[in-house]
């Protein structure tokens, strides 16, 4: 998911600019903001219609409580599109088919701007780097596109795999876990594996500790860090010093590795061979981890939290694996990872229909994205509303996923759905000019996670008594992180099976 850009820009402007100039700079430029923030401006006649109230009070709900906020804003204006104010910046949100179209084919769109003053993530100066960074993420890009080559995926299925077992190994025989913990540690793991290093995904306290900054970083955004990410707040420190902890972390194991001489089978190594300026290299293990782990561990978590809640759909996958094993293992290997392990890649693509189907419909109920752009000009028209160039314009996936007529009963969780023929129906994995760069590494590190774990236990969903909840709880879609559900609703009851993991 494209946290990542931010974090692209922040790592970035953090290490060319350095604190002192950082905090000058956030000094003077706060006066300067404070200033000239009220920038009323009048609507013209064919400028979407605004929120009422005052635009300051904006900003708390688009930060705290999103989807409600803007399902909010659709019902009082009455339109599909409209716009706020967040500080001197316009917001439009649209929505309908039309719009839908436009939206992520319109050529002046783009994705890194929105991200920049939208998302939150992270703290940054702007324009300190903006000329190298257009490069600095192409180049990130492609090598995202190596570690998803037939032969260096294939490589990760194996070490995937070790690290589930070895993590699921150390649960109790029995018991019950909060999904969004546990699942989500577990696809941290993972994601850690493939994108970075081998010492670093061996150092489980390491891992832990990463995983510890990079919650830091996410919780941290208030709304004074997205607005006025120049000024240091205490969580704007907080949110700086877990950025600069999370650099050294990864210097000190590319320094390691290009003084020891000693050539690893990894990700690191493909960056460090591929000779990429050091702050390319952090770039992409800083952004690409927090893309990647957050969103594949929230789709991971709510597909084990579906299928715990949907006995019939988790004999389907059950009995895909098995047939996969049957076809492809050796019945006599030590367990049950290194059987999977010796499923082909292509297999896992190409025959798993019902995993994929479980995958598509968890992320059409459970991925609370909000796809954010900025027009960077010229002007354009969705709908004969306005979008001046310099505006901000955002599509929340509900609008499409949670729309009653494309989806009947839109919340129940049904993989059986057919593809609906409205134009841009899904919208998972993005369309038009952005589409998800890393879709082959979190589809199979889905897989091979779920494969494992509904093989290795037998698990249901219970409530905080233990009982089977009367509904499984629905995505909380304001929580724009893990979609997770209100806290002790929803847990993992679990038992081993008789196969060694
Ligand atoms: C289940 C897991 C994932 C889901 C559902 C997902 C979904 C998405 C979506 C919907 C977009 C487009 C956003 C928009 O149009 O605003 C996107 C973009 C992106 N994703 Fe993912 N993603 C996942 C995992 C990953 C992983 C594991 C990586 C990298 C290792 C990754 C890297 C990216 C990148 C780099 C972009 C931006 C592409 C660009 O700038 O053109 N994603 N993702
Ligand atoms: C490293 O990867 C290559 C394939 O890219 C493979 O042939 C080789 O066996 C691997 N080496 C080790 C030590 O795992
Ligand atoms: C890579 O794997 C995919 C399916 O997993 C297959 O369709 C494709 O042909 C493979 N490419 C190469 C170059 O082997």
């Amino acid at each position: 998911m494209p946290y990542i850009i931010g974090l692209h820009s922040a790592a970035s402007a953090f290490l060319s600019a350095g604190f002192a100039t950082q905090f000058t700079v956030a000094v003077v430029i706060c006066l300067v903001i404070v200033l000239a923030t009220s920038s009323l401006q009048g609507d013209g006649e064919q400028a979407p219609k605004s929120l009422p109230g005052l635009h300051f009070f904006s900003i708390f709900p688009f930060f705290r409580q999103r989807h409600d906020f803007l399902k909010w804003g659709f019902d009082i204006t009455g339109e599909s599109i409209f716009q706020f104010q967040l500080m001197s910046n316009t917001v439009i949100v649209v929505s309908g088919a039309s719009a839908r179209q436009a939206f992520f084919y319109a050529k002046g769109f783009d994705l890194t701007e929105g991200f920049k003053i939208l998302s939150g993530a992270i703290p940054m100066v702007r324009g300190v780097t903006s000329g190298l960074q257009t490069k600095r993420i192409s180049t990130i890009h492609k090598r995202l596109a190596a570690v998803q080559k037939n032969a260096s995926l294939s490589q990760l299925i194996p070490v995937i795999l070790e690290d589930s077992r070895r993590i699921l190994a150390s649960y109790e025989a029995s018991g019950t876990f909060d999904p969004f913990d546990k699942i989500y540690e577990l696809i941290f793991q993972t994601t850690v594996r493939s994108l970075s290093s081998s010492e670093i995904s061996d150092d489980a306290a390491l891992v832990a500790r990463l995983k510890t900054l990079y919650d830091r970083l996410d919780t941290g955004t208030t709304p004074a860090t997205v607005l006025i990410p120049w000024f240091p707040t205490p969580a704007m420190i907080k949110k700086l010093w877990a950025t600069k902890e999370i650099y050294d972390i990864i210097v000190r194991a590319i320094n390691a590795r290009e003084q020891s001489g000693i050539s690893r089978n990894d990700t690191l190594q493909m960056l460090v061979e591929s000779g990429d300026e050091r702050l390319t290299i952090v770039g992409f293990i800083m952004g690409l981890l927090i893309a990647g782990a957050r969103a594949t561990g929230t789709t991971a978590s709510w597909v084990i939290t579906f299928l715990g809640g949907h006995a019939d759909w988790r004999a389907k996958a059950k009995s895909e694996v098995e047939a996969l094993l049957t076809a492809h293992s050796d019945p006599t290997a030590a367990s049950l990872s290194c059987r999977l392990a010796e499923i082909p890649l292509e297999i896992w693509e190409s025959q798993t229909p019902v995993l994929d189907a479980i995958i598509r419909e968890t992320l059409r109920i459970a991925q609370p994205h909000t796809a954010m752009r900025r027009n960077l000009g010229p002007d354009v028209y969705i709908n004969e509303k306005l979008i001046p160039s310099g505006s901000y314009v955002v599509y929340p996936f509900s609008d499409v996923h949670l729309d009653p007529e494309i989806y009947p009963d839109p919340w129940r969780f049904d993989p059986s759905r057919e593809a609906s023929k409205v134009d841009l129906a899904y919208v998972g994995w993005g369309v038009g000019k952005t589409t998800c760069l890393g879709t082959r590494l979190a589809k199979v590190e889905l897989k091979l996670t779920t494969a494992l774990f509904i093989l290795g236990f037998d698990h249901e969903i219970v409530d905080k008594t233990g009982a089977a909840p009367e509904a499984l709880p629905r995505p909380n879609w304001n929580d724009i992180l893990l979609c997770r559900p209100p806290p002790g609703s929803c847990y993992v009851k679990y038992k081993r099976t008789d196969l060694a993991l």
